[in-house]
């Protein structure tokens, strides 16, 4: 072996040791509460298809049908060649359908992420992160060059002296253009499916003259009159000057998207490199997200949200959880130890349940989970199995 094969190797038996090892399984199947791993079936509590719909008729046809009319790629980046009519229905539908003047998307939200923040903030700048949000946002905050402050998880007094922080560096600032302050949270969080208090979080952004994103990724398509989000259900969409969220969660395609006003997506067209600098996503995925977008607007979208939510109060029925306000389909079943983690979703497995324990770096060391997620694709024998593998395998 060489020198190199031979670091790697050393690197990968380290992180066997500590149970943090990843590998890829491979599934032979649709996404879908049912799906077939190696060959064997399983009960599926780890998608982020909320709504059921990765494998839904609707979007399947119109991805078809994008590839029979524009072909399988795109060609180029948009700002080349590359944006095709699918892919302005789609930044139409999403602007319709979260209510704002104009919506962008991209090909991953990792990539929206990254297009958003390094497009609005330079070195000078601030960038104020729950410490809870996702990787995305983190690397993208890196990259910018911004000062970094992190608050802690929902803390807003912790947040309010880093506003208080930052007002007075901006206000001692000799450039020639004022510090802008970005506030990056997520609606709900990927991990722990907890929800940011994004009222106050507001009214702090005002007070303090900063700007606000919300990652919007678990909570587009599941909260609100509209399913535009959990900033609709809280009556503050209006007042978040960057709104993100993801097209592979609940409305079942790929891809990210930004949507605000039409000066910032002006704005990231001109600015944003993982925009510019990327082939436009694929005629299929498009054309599906639109699909997905819309149906969850229609009411048999708001009748799959009504299901999710029945199959959550079922499981939470029996299994208690912290209060909220509001409910998530996100249930984090804290273990700890990460090779503890490992035994359990192995057992959950070997009794055909499959939720992956979630381990270091996607959460902290020592705080490793099986992150269950409940969607509406999943019928009340689905739940009522899930309960009783539960009993005998994990104790909270
Ligand atoms: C909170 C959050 N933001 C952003 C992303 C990235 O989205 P994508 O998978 O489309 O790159 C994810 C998940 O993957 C996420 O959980």
């Amino acid at each position: 072996m060489n020198s190199f094969n031979r670091d790697l190797t050393q690197r990968l038996e380290e992180l066997h040791h500590q149970g943090l090892y990843r590998e890829l399984r491979r599934i032979d199947s649709p996404q879908a509460p049912r799906i077939q791993l190696d060959g064997k079936p399983l009960l599926n509590f780890s998608s982020n298809d909320y709504l059921g719909l990765a494998n839904e008729p609707a979007l399947k046809n119109a991805a078809a049908e994008a590839i029979q009319r524009y072909g399988a790629g795109a060609g180029a980046s948009r700002l080349i060649c590359g944006s095709l009519a699918c892919h302005h229905e789609l930044d139409e539908t999403l602007a319709a359908f979260k209510g704002t003047e104009a919506a962008l998307s991209f090909s991953s939200g990792y990539a929206a992420a990254h297009g958003a923040i390094g497009a609005l903030l330079g070195k000078d700048d601030v960038i104020v992160l729950d410490k809870l949000v996702h990787a995305c946002i983190v690397d993208a905050a890196r990259l910018s060059g911004a000062k970094m402050r992190v608050f802690a998880h929902n803390d807003l007094n912790d947040l309010e002296d880093i506003l208080r922080w930052a007002d007075a560096r901006r206000s001692s600032s000799a450039h020639e253009h004022p510090v802008r302050i970005l506030i990056v949270t997520e609606s709900v969080f990927s991990m722990d499916g907890d929800l940011a208090p994004l009222k106050p979080i507001v009214e702090l952004k005002e007070n303090y003259g900063a700007w606000l994103m919300v990652d919007e990724a678990h909570g587009t398509g599941l909260y609100g009159p509209n399913r535009r989000g959990l900033a609709e259900a809280l009556g503050v969409s209006d007042r978040i000057e960057v709104q993100m969220g993801t097209l592979g969660k609940a409305l079942g395609s790929a891809g990210g998207f930004l949507s605000g006003s039409r000066p910032l997506i002006d704005y990231l067209v001109n600015r944003a490199r993982s925009f510019i600098f990327s082939t436009a996503p694929v005629p299929a995925a498009a054309a599906a997200a639109t699909a997905g977008a819309r149906f969850t607007q229609s009411a048999e979208g708001e009748r799959r949200c009504a299901t999710l939510w029945r199959r959550v109060a079922q499981f939470c029925a029996r299994t208690p959880q912290p209060p909220s306000s509001q409910p998530s389909a996100i249930i984090p079943l804290m273990v700890g130890d990460e090779t503890r983690a490992m035994e359990i979703a192995t057992a959950l497995r070997q009794q055909e349940i499959l939720i992956p324990a979630i381990r270091y770096p996607t959460v902290a060391r020592g705080q490793a989970r099986l992150r269950l997620t409940v969607t509406a694709a999943h019928t009340e024998e689905d739940v009522a199995k899930l309960q009783t593998v539960l009993k005998s395998t994990w104790t909270p």
